[in-house]
């Protein structure tokens, strides 16, 4: 059939350039093996109709083999090339090849090494589309890289809103939030907090031409990100800080760390505008029964503050990577785990791609999940939720540590203390209502757009 659908637009289209995309693998049981897509690939090209061919990888018919559509950060960059070039040094046509590219270091050791005569670069150019000129102009290392998270670019089109990009939300919003108007009064600005949507409000703000110090109180920038990233496969999510970092010394943002602002640092020295940006903290339920049990947070198992025992329950209120991705670590360590989600299945919130990745290895792992589960209790050894469709109790034995993935609640201490203070005050981010990095970026760039 395809082999008549290429003749027939050949047909119409006289010499122009006309090639296809195909999945050089189809990576799921029984699907189309590299072998029979070369047989395929050698069939059209000796019928002389294409110009060229353009491969990824992966296959729609299955959740699994869909996961390579749009590949998430545990691929790592370029890891369909070795897929690919099987077919790709058996062709003569040019051959485009798409999948994790994400720098033009890879392209370019892709095009030296002829394992391809063209690259496709999608969620790079979403997150960076200047990335071509700063690579052309010798800027690379000020190229905003895609970490493959897949939020807001594919994440928001499969839900049916227009494209975007967690780190970069002035992409798909060009006309309106990517327009940034250099003021012409410059103020002094203080923005207190070093994750996400500190960092991009002090980019925008100092690209805008204010005078912008921002302040974190601990010594590392990053703010929950600096946990996100400890997830496992989940370490290139950092990369979100190094790149909105770096646009903050770019723009010529003064950054302090190690420093707490109170109430008396703003006394003593007064800016015209003050950005709250001071995140959130673990939300730890009121739960009957908890002195007695082993209770930890989310929090302090990634930042490896306490251990868990052999058996352990995960009540993610969440359904996101958190709770999956500690299922994971756990699981691994050698623990019996056993997630219950709040939602109707583990990884609700997720992009389906990162989501089954996840599923995935979860299964493998063999981590037992019980959906539609909300907690209600706990003691020495007994964890206790209810159905929340059939309200009917769910009892869970034999358990040693119950790990709270509840959500986050909003430090919001800051805000509290400076209710009197006269200037400008602005709050965004978790601080602002717990959500992810993605609402914390854009507001940012929001309110770093309008001071
Ligand atoms: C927002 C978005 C829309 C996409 N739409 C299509 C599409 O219509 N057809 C297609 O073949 N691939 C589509 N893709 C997949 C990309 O072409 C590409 O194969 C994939 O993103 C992996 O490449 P990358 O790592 O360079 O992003 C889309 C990807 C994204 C992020
Ligand atoms: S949202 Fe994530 S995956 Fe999509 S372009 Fe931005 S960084 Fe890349």
């Amino acid at each position: 059939m395809i082999r008549e659908i290429i003749t027939c637009i050949r047909s119409h289209i006289g010499d122009r350039v006309l090639g296809i995309r195909l999945s050089a693998e189809a990576m799921v049981p029984d699907g189309a093996t590299g072998e029979e897509m070369l047989e395929v690939c050698q069939q059209l090209e000796s019928d002389g109709d294409l110009t060229y061919f353009s491969f990824v990888l992966g296959s729609a018919s299955t959740l699994g083999g869909s996961t390579h559509i749009v590949p998430p950060m545990e691929m790592p960059a370029d890891y369909a090339m070795p897929a690919i070039t099987k077919l790709t040094s058996a062709l003569s046509l040019p051959v485009i090849v798409t999948g994790r590219i994400n720098q033009p270091q890879t392209a370019e050791r892709i095009l030296c090494a002829k394992e391809a005569d063209l690259c496709g670069m999608t969620r790079a150019l979403i997150a960076d589309p200047d990335m071509p000129a700063k690579a052309i102009t010798g800027a690379s290392d000020k190229i905003r890289v895609c970490i493959a998270c897949n939020q807001a670019c594919t994440g928001h089109g499969l839900l049916g809103f227009p494209i975007s990009c967690i780190q970069y939300p002035e992409s798909g919003r060009e006309r309106t939030l990517g327009v940034k108007t250099r003021t012409e009064s410059p103020r002094r600005v203080v923005i207190v907090g070093g994750g996400p949507a500190g960092l991009k409000a002090g980019a925008v703000v100092a690209e805008r031409g204010h005078s912008v110090t921002l302040y974190e109180k601990t010594r590392r920038l990053g703010g929950q990100v600096l946990l996100a990233q400890l997830l496992p496969s989940r370490l290139e999510f950092g990369g979100l800080i190094d790149n909105l970092h770096r646009e903050c010394l770019h723009a010529g943002v003064e950054i302090v760390t190690g420093t707490e602002v109170t109430p008396e640092l703003v006394a003593a020295e007064p800016p015209d505008a003050l950005v709250i940006a001071t995140g959130a903290t673990p939300y730890v339920p009121d739960l009957p029964g908890a002195d007695e049990a082993h209770v930890v947070t989310a929090w302090q198992v990634l930042s490896g503050a306490v251990t868990v025992g052999a058996s352990v329950v995960i009540a993610d209120w969440r359904s996101d990577w958190i709770g999956l991705g500690l299922a994971e670590q756990l699981a691994a360590a050698g623990s019996r785990v056993r997630l219950c989600v709040n939602g109707t299945h583990a990884g609700e919130t997720l992009q389906q791609y990162v989501r089954d990745a996840l599923v995935a290895r979860i299964h493998h792992l063999g981590v037992e999940v019980t959906p539609y589960a909300r907690l209600v209790g706990v003691d020495q050894d007994t964890v206790y939720f209810q159905h929340t469709a059939s309200n009917d109790p769910i009892l869970l034995e034999k358990v040693d540590t119950l790990v709270l993935a509840c959500g986050h609640q909003s430090d919001t201490q800051l805000e509290t203390a400076l209710k009197s203070y006269a200037g400008e005050l602005q709050v965004i981010g978790d601080c602002l209502a717990p959500r992810t990095a993605e609402e914390a970026v854009y507001e940012g760039l929001k309110i770093g757009r309008e001071l």
